[in-house]
């Protein structure tokens, strides 16, 4: 990370928006005015103006049990009638809210009026397996429409959804699907990626099989699979159900009943600091506004001509927030793609743009910096000029990666919006209004308006500009977290115990206000890693290395990498009787793969060392910035606190 922040200190450069944006951009200065006069009454406006309140709601805010907030709570809504029927009733049922490609091709554009009736018939289907209000519904499928369908016909019932990445293995959905109690799982026999199927339904039955240890029990009742990648599964009668034996024959009326503003609408488990995962927990009326509402004017949405495409797969909060409910909030008409950026040929997402003409895109650093790899000679033969907007979001853009955004992307043109926020906070917190805010390569610069944000020390008081700090949320927000499913100590631990005197939300970044008061992300503080903007936990990858066989310790960093942002480096002890009979590349091969399996691949390491020893400090704590000294190939800095001073010289041998 260094490399990078000493480059981001380091940049002065500014593009404004083109007065031709700026002519026909829906952002108004007004707005930061409005919400600075009167926070709680700016929010209360953009939730009236921006949804429909089957019973309005007359307080606000109710901030009188800290941390725990209510936004709006005595209002009553649907947030899938929201999403659906509202745009139907008012006559756009005919516009696309979805144009689905397929990785191998095939496409589906589905209307508002399309999926109001997909919805309503999942709806009733999901009622007649005995979901309501309050029940747990685990979600693992592709990038298909059946996810997002899936998603809103649960919060139509007024039920919770646990979406988890179809990435994950059998054992991270398994403890997910536990620690919500889902009575349902939807998934599909598989999808495409990469040019072949990849199946899913193998991983679902594995989650529900074998129960029978201490406190395990059964909560799942019933399995929906669409049919997706056509290859064979395993079918468990009474338990499992095809989705196209029981969705198209569903009647699609079916009434959205109002619920309270608080009730809770998903789960979305994110990593921590420590080995289990953390089920975040949003509920309805806050969240939906600020998704609405940011969606609207951090992406200058025109919802009539915009074609909008964020990447993000359903199975992470961008998904949530920017695939399904900010965009259909706004009768939106965007583009979902099932597959991989280079599947079949690596100029597939700039054929798509070009295909469906696409207006604005919202993709991770990540993805910007692997295209920058292959080189402009991909995306230069495609006809990308309908892009008016960029976005990006996960992890710190650097400079390089955002100028050849605007440059190869953007036709040097389009503004960039560089959005910060967390699967906590809901919505985007911090970015550019890319009408109004003069754009800094590598900068996500503003609050929005009514955003409360500060760069403060540790113990909480605010620091110069100019001098780096933690982020802190000084105010309460409407899409804030309202809790870690099942456990409210861990909630006031994680994220208020920090500031608790200032009442203030700690949010894990480190961040620097430059000397116009715009934010620089300087990355985490803590021991979550990022890598290709997805949070992992060193300590969740740690837990499972030592549970193989082999491993007697094991210690995991983030190391910077040039596409991931960060990688996963692994140094591992191993026990004496497997080195006998081993190879060390050999073990560090099963352990990579062990990894893969037991998390998912994306936890995969990408180094694994073997050593002798891990450098600790006299009570016994993993020294892990030494540790990434040497992943990165930098000197070894200070060591005087080893228990062990010479510890480091042996690791820094035996890596090289
Ligand atoms: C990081 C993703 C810098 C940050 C929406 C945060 C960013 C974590 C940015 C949340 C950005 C996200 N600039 N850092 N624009 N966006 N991050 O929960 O460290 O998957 O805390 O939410 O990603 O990751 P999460």
């Amino acid at each position: 990370m260094s490399s990078q922040i000493d480059h981001l200190l380091n940049e002065s450069r500014q593009f404004p928006p083109s007065p031709e944006f700026v002519a026909q951009s829906i952002d108004d200065p007004a707005l930061y005015e409005r919400a600075a006069a009167d926070r709680e009454g700016f929010w209360a406006d953009q939730s009236r103006e921006l949804l429909h309140w089957h019973k309005p709601f007359t307080e606000v805010l109710d901030w009188t049990n800290p941390p725990f907030a209510k936004w709006f709570g005595d209002g009553e809504l649907n947030v899938a009638y929201n999403c659906l029927d509202r745009h139907v009733e008012a006559g756009i049922g005919d516009r696309v809210a979805i144009h689905w490609e397929g990785e191998p091709g095939d496409s589906r554009s589905i209307t508002y009026a399309e999926l109001t009736d997909e919805v309503k018939r999942t709806a009733n289907v999901l009622a007649d397996l005995g979901v309501g209000q309050g029940d747990r519904v685990a979600i693992y499928l592709p990038m298909i429409p059946e996810a997002v369908i899936s998603m809103l016909a649960v919060a139509r019932l007024g039920a919770i959804h646990s979406v988890v990445f179809g990435g994950f293995s059998a054992d991270s959905l398994r403890s997910r699907i536990d620690d919500a109690g889902a009575k349902v799982v939807i998934t599909a026999d598989g999808g495409y990626r990469k040019g072949r199927v990849s199946a899913l339904k193998p991983a679902v039955d594995q989650s529900l099989a074998d129960r029978n240890g201490e406190g395990e029990q059964q909560t799942v009742e019933h399995v929906l699979v669409v049919k997706r990648g056509g290859n064979d599964v395993e079918w468990t009668e009474g338990r499992d159900i095809w989705w196209h034996d029981v969705v198209p024959a569903a009647s699609a009326e079916h009434e959205a009943q109002a619920f309270g503003s608080e009730n809770p609408l998903f789960i979305l488990y994110t990593s921590g600091t420590t080995g289990k995962p953390k089920g975040i927990l949003h509920t309805s009326g806050g969240y939906l506004t600020q998704a609405a509402y940011t969606h609207k004017y951090v992406f200058d949405l025109h919802p009539e001509t915009d074609v909008y495409w964020c990447t993000a797969d359903i199975g992470w909060i961008t998904g949530h927030s920017y695939v399904t409910y900010g965009p259909l909030a706004n009768g939106a008409t965007q583009l979902m793609y099932e597959g991989t950026p280079d599947a079949p040929h690596p100029g597939r997402w700039w054929e798509l743009i070009q295909k469906y003409g696409v207006t604005i895109l919202y993709t991770a650093p990540t993805a910007i910096r692997s295209f920058m790899k292959i080189g402009r000679q991909v995306p230069n033969q495609f006809d990308l000029s309908t892009l008016r907007l960029l976005g990006s979001v996960g992890e710190p853009i650097n400079p390089e990666a955002w100028m050849w955004y605007r440059e190869v992307i953007g036709g040097g043109q389009a503004p960039i919006v560089d959005t910060w926020w967390q699967t906590e906070t809901g919505g985007i917190m911090v970015s550019p209004l890319p009408g109004i805010t003069a754009a800094k390569p590598g900068s996500a610069q503003v609050p929005l308006p009514g955003i409360s944000i500060d760069v403060v020390d540790e113990q909480g008081n605010e620091v110069e500009s100019g001098n780096g700090g933690l982020l802190a949320i000084t105010k309460p927000w409407p899409a804030m977290l309202r809790g870690v499913w099942g456990d409210p100590e861990r909630f006031k631990e994680t994220y208020w115990e920090k500031f608790e005197e200032q009442g203030f939300y700690f949010a894990g970044d480190g961040a620097r206000l430059d000397e116009d008061g715009d934010l620089w992300l300087l990355g985490r503080v803590d021991d979550v890693m990022n890598v290709s903007g997805h949070r992992l936990s060193t300590a969740e990858i740690e837990s499972s290395l030592v549970a193989h066989e082999a491993t007697a310790e094991a210690a995991v960093v983030g190391a910077s990498d040039e596409t991931t942002g960060q990688a996963v480096v692994a140094f591992v002890i191993l026990k004496e009787s497997f080195l006998a009979e081993h190879t060390p590349e050999g073990l560090a091969t099963q352990l990579r793969t062990w990894v893969g399996e037991q998390i998912g691949p994306i936890a995969r390491p990408r180094d694994v060392y073997i050593v002798g020893e891990l450098p600790k400090t006299r009570s016994g704590k993993i020294m892990r910035r030494l540790l990434r000294d040497v992943a990165e190939g930098r000197e070894v800095g200070d060591t005087t606190t080893l228990a062990d001073t010479a510890v480091m010289s042996i690791i820094s041998a035996q890596v090289k």
